[in-house]
C-alpha cells in the first residue's frame, strides 16, 4: 500500500513542507479545436514538482505527454487551469513575457537533440547565453564568462574534450550529451525532457538515462516524459497520464509488457 502511494504525487505533497517550490499546475485542461471536431488532450491534471524533484510522466502514444511538457515549458497555455513557475502566476502571460521566463528558467531536451550541425559544440551552448536578454539593472555576460559557463557546463556531462567538434562528429549520445549541456548551461529552474532516448540505442539511452540521474542527484530538478516504463523507473516520482487525465496509482502498470 505505502508502495503504491510513494509512487504518486501526494507524496510529493506530503513531503511539501522540507522542500521549495518548483512548478504548480492545478486543474489543467487542454482542448485542441480544429474545424469539425474537439480532442481533449488533457484534462483535470494536477501535478507540483518541488527543487531537486525527478518526475517522470508516462503513458501510451497520443495520452498528452508532449501537450502537458508544451505547456510545463511555456510553448503552449492551457485551455484553462492555472500554472505556477517558482511562486509566479504564469497562466495568463503574453507570448513575450512567457519567451523571457522560458529562456531564464526551463532548459528543454528532445528526442531529436536539435543541435546546429554548422556550429561547434562550444557554439551550440555559448547560443543559449548570447541571445538570452539581460535583465534590467544586470550586465551582459563578457566573453570570458561566456567560456566559464561553457566549460563548465561541458564538464557536467563529462564532453569538455569535444568542445571543438560539429555535431555530426559525434556519435548520437554524445550529440545527447551536448543537447543536455545546452539545457543546462543557463542554470534552469528545471530541465524538461521529452524522450530523451527515443533516437539511441540501448546502450547509449542507458547511459544518456544514468547521466541525468547523476545531475539530478547533484540538485537539477528534472520532469522527463517518455514511454518507455523502463527509463520511466530511473525518476524517484512516476506519474502515468491515460487519456489526457493522471492516473493516481500508476505502478501497477510499470514493467508489464503492452
Ligand atoms: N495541434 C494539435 N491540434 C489538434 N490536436 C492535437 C494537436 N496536438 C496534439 N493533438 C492531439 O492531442 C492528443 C495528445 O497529443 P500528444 O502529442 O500530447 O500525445 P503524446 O502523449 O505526446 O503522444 P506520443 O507518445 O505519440 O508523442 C492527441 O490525440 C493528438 O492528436
Ligand atoms: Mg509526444
Amino acid at each position: 500500500m505505502t508502495n503504491l502511494k510513494s509512487t504518486t504525487n501526494n507524496v510529493i505533497n506530503e513531503s511539501a513542507n522540507k522542500k521549495e517550490l518548483c512548478l504548480q499546475l492545478s486543474n489543467i485542461a487542454k482542448v485542441f479545436r480544429t474545424q469539425d471536431m474537439e480532442t481533449h488532450a488533457l484534462r483535470n491534471v494536477d501535478l507540483t514538482i518541488y527543487k531537486g524533484d525527478f518526475v517522470s510522466i508516462s503513458g501510451p502514444s497520443g495520452c498528452g505527454k508532449s501537450s502537458l511538457l508544451a505547456i510545463m515549458g511555456l510553448l503552449d497555455s492551457p485551455t484553462s487551469g492555472s500554472y505556477h513557475i517558482v511562486g509566479k502566476d504564469v497562466s495568463q502571460l503574453d507570448v513575450d513575457m512567457r519567451a523571457e521566463i522560458r529562456n531564464k528558467s526551463i532548459g528543454f531536451i528532445f528526442q531529436s537533440f536539435n543541435l546546429i550541425d554548422e556550429l561547434s559544440v562550444f557554439e551550440n551552448i555559448a547560443l543559449v547565453l548570447r541571445y538570452r536578454e539581460v535583465d534590467k539593472g544586470s550586465k551582459e555576460l563578457t566573453e570570458s564568462e561566456i567560456e566559464q559557463a561553457v566549460h563548465n557546463a561541458l564538464a557536467q556531462v563529462d564532453m569538455g574534450h569535444r568542445a571543438g567538434h560539429k555535431p555530426n562528429q559525434l556519435s548520437g549520445g554524445q550529440q545527447q550529451r551536448i543537447a543536455i549541456a545546452r539545457a543546462l548551461v543557463g542554470k534552469p529552474a528545471i530541465l524538461l525532457v521529452d524522450e530523451p532516448t527515443g533516437n539511441l540505442d540501448s546502450k547509449n539511452g542507458d547511459a544518456v538515462m544514468a547521466l541525468l540521474k547523476s545531475l539530478n542527484k547533484a540538485g537539477t530538478t528534472i520532469c522527463m516524459v517518455t514511454h518507455d516504463t523502463r527509463y520511466a523507473e530511473f525518476a524517484d516520482t512516476q506519474m502515468h497520464l491515460l487519456d489526457g487525465e493522471m492516473i493516481t496509482e500508476p505502478v501497477l502498470m510499470i514493467g508489464k509488457a503492452s
